[in-house]
């Protein structure tokens, strides 16, 4: 099957469940090939260092345990664009031609970037200014990877949701309380959509759908005189609070996450039911914990044809999942959008259909 080859593989971008599963996918199929993989850290950023921050993966270091691990034994980074690199003194700086640099001192036949739609988009810039040869695996809890239907992580997050909505409910029924949930996904709703229908959830909000309190109420009030006195709402936190406006955190450091939504929610629910409100903001726990089943599936199917790629000399190329078949399509065309909720799709006609309020009647 060909010459021996020189790998490199990196994490890029926010951690999610399943990377450590790509790596081991990658590293049996290209060692039953007879290659090489160098494992760079931190994404791009090691790259950058000269020499570049990178490590052999060794059948020997995926011993059985490895995969079962959320984050990623190489570390990652979601911030330092290489075009517009933060300096200490604020400004920007261009060290693109670093990372170019930093694969050809590792003397690369091909590289295999793991990434969401952002990171994607770096790493196929870079390819075409440096001639790389770049094969992209996507991931995200967000699920907002364009055309895949799924991207490593999402699963284990939505599990990890509903598990939280199954811990909340017997506290909200306990206390007759409202339980908020304020769950992860960034601008895209799915975590927050498939959680809530997987948990039980009375209200959901997603970014995609513009609500208006007053349906909420509503909700709350008709679950309330049906004789229970508790409910559960999931809120993605991108949501907006009322006069349109998303929520941000902001980090020292200059940088900023959603989050806030499901406190300014909370509030609002208590002044305007009777309800005990509480609130529950979820956060990095849904990156972090184990893969679940269908992720080690998709990091395997995804790391083994990705290395096949290569083997095929066909680069620039993203691999995705589509009616239960693997396939590969042009970077360019899987970033050009990003898969938000599908408002006509069946799991909105789903939450509709079991008279889950989205907040928009
Ligand atoms: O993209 C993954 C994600 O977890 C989003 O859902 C969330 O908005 C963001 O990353 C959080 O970023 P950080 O880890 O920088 O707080």
């Amino acid at each position: 099957m060909g010459d021996s080859k020189r790998i490199g593989i990196l994490t890029s971008g926010g951690d999610c469940a399943g990377l450590n599963a790509v790596l081991r996918a990658v590293v049996h199929r290209a060692a039953g090939l007879g290659w090489t993989v160098l494992g760079v850290e931190h994404g791009t950023h090691g790259l950058m260092e000269s020499p570049p921050a990178a490590r052999a993966l060794n059948l020997a270091d995926f011993d059985g345990s490895v995969m079962r691990r959320g984050g990623t034994i190489l570390g990652s980074s979601n911030f330092g664009n290489p075009f517009a690199f933060p300096q200490l003194d604020g400004d920007d700086l261009d060290r693109s031609d670093e990372v170019i640099a930093g694969y050809r001192a590792l003397g690369l036949d091909a590289l295999i970037g793991i990434g969401g739609d952002g990171s994607l988009s770096i790493l196929n810039k870079l390819a075409q200014k440096g001639d790389l040869n770049l094969v992209c695996i996507p991931k995200t809890i967000d699920n907002d990877v364009g055309v895949t239907e799924l991207s490593v992580g999402y699963d284990t997050a939505v599990q990890v949701a509903t598990d939280a909505l199954d811990m909340l409910q017997p506290t909200a029924a306990s206390h007759d309380r409202v339980m908020i949930l304020e769950v992860m996904g960034r601008d895209a709703g799915h975590i927050a959509l498939v959680a809530g229908i997987a948990g039980g959830a009375d209200v959901i909000l997603i970014p995609e759908i513009p609500y208006r309190i007053e349906h909420v109420v509503r909700k709350i009030r008709r679950v309330q005189e049906a004789g229970r006195r508790f409910a559960l709402v999931v809120v993605a936190e991108a949501v907006p609070n009322e006069s349109g406006n998303k929520i941000v955190q902001k980090y020292a450091g200059g940088r900023s996450a959603y989050s806030g939504i499901g406190h300014l929610l909370g509030d609002r629910l208590a002044e305007t039911t009777r309800a005990e409100v509480r609130v529950t903001v979820l956060g990095h726990v849904q990156r972090g914990a184990a893969p679940d089943a269908r992720d080690r599936l998709m990091a395997s199917v995804f790391g083994v044809h990705a290395v096949d790629l290569i083997a095929e000399g066909q680069f620039g190329r993203v691999v995705v999942w589509r009616d239960r078949q693997v396939l590969d399509l042009p970077i360019e065309e899987v970033v050009s959008e990003p898969a938000l909720v599908d408002l006509d799709g069946p799991v909105v006609r789903t939450a509709r259909g079991l008279g889950i309020c989205l907040g928009d009647a």
